[in-house]
């Protein structure tokens, strides 16, 4: 059966939707290239002429909604600093454009997952004040690393401190503590705060991540936060605490402490939509139509031959695939904004390209096609998809060209 195009937005079209079922498939994406002169300084992989040589396989990135979330985000948090979370490629949105803007914007505390992601950060940030690995340190390598490029890593274990001071690192370190979320966290953290103090190797901080913060009302939140208070007291009440990420701002706004990790939220996701913090999306996804061909009636579509034409069609194919990170699991179900309008998805998405229908909506080749953005929220989507929107937007793929916008 052909999905009808509405004018109405997605947002209402896609309430009475139910969650598409098929497998799907999703990518890394650590290509960063940029159009804009501002950021070039930053750029890793392309040069501004080799944007032009790309597909149209396209995540524009809003650096002003970017500073515009992080300034929210900094009032929201008060006394607080933010470590602005950049991990995974600044969560698909590239590192060199969203640390950059960042920085600009005055933001001198950022957080990576591991040593390499660090080192990454340090070349683009020299001046950052610091720069933390939430997954410390795995060898002697990410030990070097940590030290080289003045890394500080958030330690567990004692295993972490040798690997440390083998490398002669004389930095410092967060220790991690578990409150509840049962990953990381230190079995004895006044012994490891012990033999760090014993090695002169400095704690910046304690820190906790919360398990169910996008469920405000959920009790674990407050027993994390009564549990991690009582700890840092034990431990060390003069030592700086950060317990909150991006949903705890909105589930535990007295939880502060002294630093505040939002990553989801920076990137313009609510992380609990129905509180909203009033961020603006900054990835817009997007596609160019390529080609426009007449369906005659009864004529089936794409791989699978999944769906056949219900009458004469007009239908779009549009340069973005599963392999650019449109998750395949919305073929057929899916939607996509251009010239003002929603185009639904048909037949099963390619690794390359997928299939709208224009029938009714007219489209030309080289029009823009949008899969999420301003238009149909990333949370949209991924709630369509049956995920949510960190999968989505760390899956966008490498060969998808990050533009500043
Ligand atoms: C330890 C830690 N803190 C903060 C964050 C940021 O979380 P969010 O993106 O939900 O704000 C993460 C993300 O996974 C994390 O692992």
């Amino acid at each position: 059966m052909r999905a009808d195009v509405s004018s109405q937005p997605a947002t209402h079209r896609l309430g009475s939707m139910k969650a598409c079922a098929e497998p799907e498939q999703f990518y890394t994406a650590p290509a960063i290239v940029t159009t804009s002169r501002k950021f070039r300084f930053f750029d890793t992989i392309a040069s501004l002429d080799d944007t032009h040589a790309m597909r149209p396989a396209i995540a524009n990135i809003n650096i002003e909604n970017l500073r515009h979330n992080y300034r929210l985000l900094s009032s929201r948090a008060g006394h607080a600093k933010i470590m602005a979370v950049v991990k995974a490629n600044a969560y698909g949105h590239g590192l060199a454009l969203v640390s950059s803007a960042l920085f600009d914007e005055g933001c001198r505390q950022f957080s990576v997952t591991d040593a390499s992601e660090g080192m990454a950060l340090r070349k683009l940030l020299p001046e950052a004040e610091s720069i933390v690995l939430f997954s410390g340190i795995f060898d002697a390598d990410d030990a070097g690393l940590a030290r080289q490029h003045a890394l500080t890593p958030a330690i567990t274990g004692n295993h972490q401190l040798r690997l440390l001071q083998s490398a002669g690192f004389s930095g410092s370190v967060w220790i991690k503590i578990n409150t509840g979320m049962q990953r990381l966290g230190a079995d004895d953290p006044a012994r490891l705060m012990h033999q760090c103090r014993a090695s002169s190797i400095e704690i910046a901080g304690i820190m906790s991540h919360l398990a169910c913060a996008d469920t405000p009302e959920h009790p674990l939140n407050r027993a994390q936060a009564e549990e991690f208070s009582t700890l840092c007291q034990q431990l060390d009440p003069e030592l700086p605490a950060s317990l909150l990420n991006s949903a705890g701002l909105v589930a535990l706004p007295d939880q502060m402490h002294d630093f505040v990790r939002p990553g989801l939220a920076l990137y313009g996701a609510e992380p609990v939509p129905t509180e909203p913090l009033g961020v603006r999306p900054v990835m817009q996804l997007t596609g160019q139509v390529m080609h426009v061909r007449e369906i005659a009636e009864g004529v089936s579509l794409s791989y699978g031959a999944s769906f056949t034409a219900p009458d004469n069609m007009k239908i779009a194919v549009v340069s973005l695939g599963y392999g650019d990170g449109l998750p395949r699991i919305l073929s057929s179900c899916g939607q996509a904004y251009a010239r003002g309008t929603w185009f639904p998805i048909v037949g099963r998405i390619c690794m390359d390209y997928c299939l709208i229908d224009c029938t009714t909506n007219h489209l030309k080749p080289g029009d823009t096609v949008e899969f999420w953005g301003e238009k149909l929220t990333v949370s949209t989507v991924s709630d369509l998809a049956g995920t949510i929107p960190y999968e989505l937007l760390t899956g966008v793929g490498t060969r998808v060209c990050r533009r500043a916008i």
